[in-house]
C-alpha cells in the first residue's frame, strides 16, 4: 500500500474522490494524513469523517515559510508518507519540502497545463476563448502549476459555457484523473525521463 499524505486548503471535493477510489480497494493506496493549512478547510472535516488524521497547520504560528514547509515535512514523515497529493492545496511548497519527497509530490489543476496556471484557471479558458479546456496532473517543480505533466483529461468549451457551467464539468474529469493517477503510481507504472513522464501498461 502506498502511503499517500494529501494537502489541501478548501473545499475537499478531489480528496473525497481520491479516499472512494482508496476505499474500494481499486488502487494499492491508502490516505494515511490530511494537512490543510485553513482552520475552516472542508477537507478536515472529509478526513475526520473517514477517520484520518486530519491537522490544521496554521502558517502564522512559524516565523517563516521555510519552517512552515519544515513543520509539513515533519508531518508528513512521522506518518510515513511516500507520495504527497497536492489536492486544491495554495502555496508553493519551497526548495527543501520537494527535496524531502523527490519526485513523490504531484498536483491536480483544472486547465490543460501549460495553459492558465494560477487562480481561476477555468475563468482564464473561457476569457481566452479556447475550445478545449480540462485539468492536469503534474509533478510539482517548485513554479506555480509548473512540473511534468503526468496525465491531462480534456473538456469541450460549449458556446454558452459560464465559468461556473465549464469548472463544474471539469471537476468531474479532476474526480477521476487524480484518483487514477495516484493508482498509477502505486503501481508503479509511472517513471520520469527528464521532463517526460511515461506510463507503461
Ligand atoms: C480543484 O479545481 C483543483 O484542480 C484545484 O483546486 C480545486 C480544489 O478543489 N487545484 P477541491 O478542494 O478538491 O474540491
Amino acid at each position: 500500500m502506498l502511503k499517500v499524505g494529501v494537502l489541501a486548503s478548501g473545499r475537499g471535493s478531489n480528496l473525497f474522490a481520491l479516499l472512494q477510489k482508496c476505499n474500494s480497494k481499486r488502487i494499492s493506496a491508502q490516505i494515511v494524513v490530511v494537512l490543510a493549512d485553513n482552520s475552516q478547510a472542508k477537507a478536515l472535516t472529509i478526513a475526520e469523517e473517514h477517520k484520518i488524521p486530519a491537522i490544521y497547520v496554521n502558517p502564522k504560528a512559524y516565523s517563516s515559510k521555510a519552517e512552515y514547509n519544515l513543520a509539513l515535512v515533519q508531518r508528513l514523515k512521522s506518518y510515513g508518507v511516500e507520495l504527497v497529493v497536492l489536492a486544491g492545496y495554495m502555496r508553493i511548497l519551497d526548495h527543501n519540502f520537494l527535496q524531502a519527497f523527490p519526485n513523490k509530490v504531484i498536483n491536480i489543476h483544472p486547465s490543460l497545463l501549460p495553459a492558465f496556471p494560477g487562480l481561476n484557471a477555468q475563468g482564464q479558458a473561457l476569457k481566452y476563448g479556447v475550445k478545449y479546456a480540462g485539468c492536469t496532473v503534474h509533478y510539482v517543480d517548485g513554479g506555480m502549476d509548473t512540473g511534468p505533466i503526468i496525465a491531462q483529461a480534456v473538456v469541450p468549451v460549449l458556446p454558452e459555457d459560464t465559468e461556473e457551467g465549464l469548472a463544474k464539468r471539469i471537476l468531474v474529469e479532476e474526480h477521476k484523473l487524480l484518483p487514477k493517477v495516484v493508482g498509477w503510481i502505486a503501481a508503479g507504472k509511472v517513471k520520469l525521463k527528464g521532463n517526460q513522464v511515461v506510463v507503461s501498461n
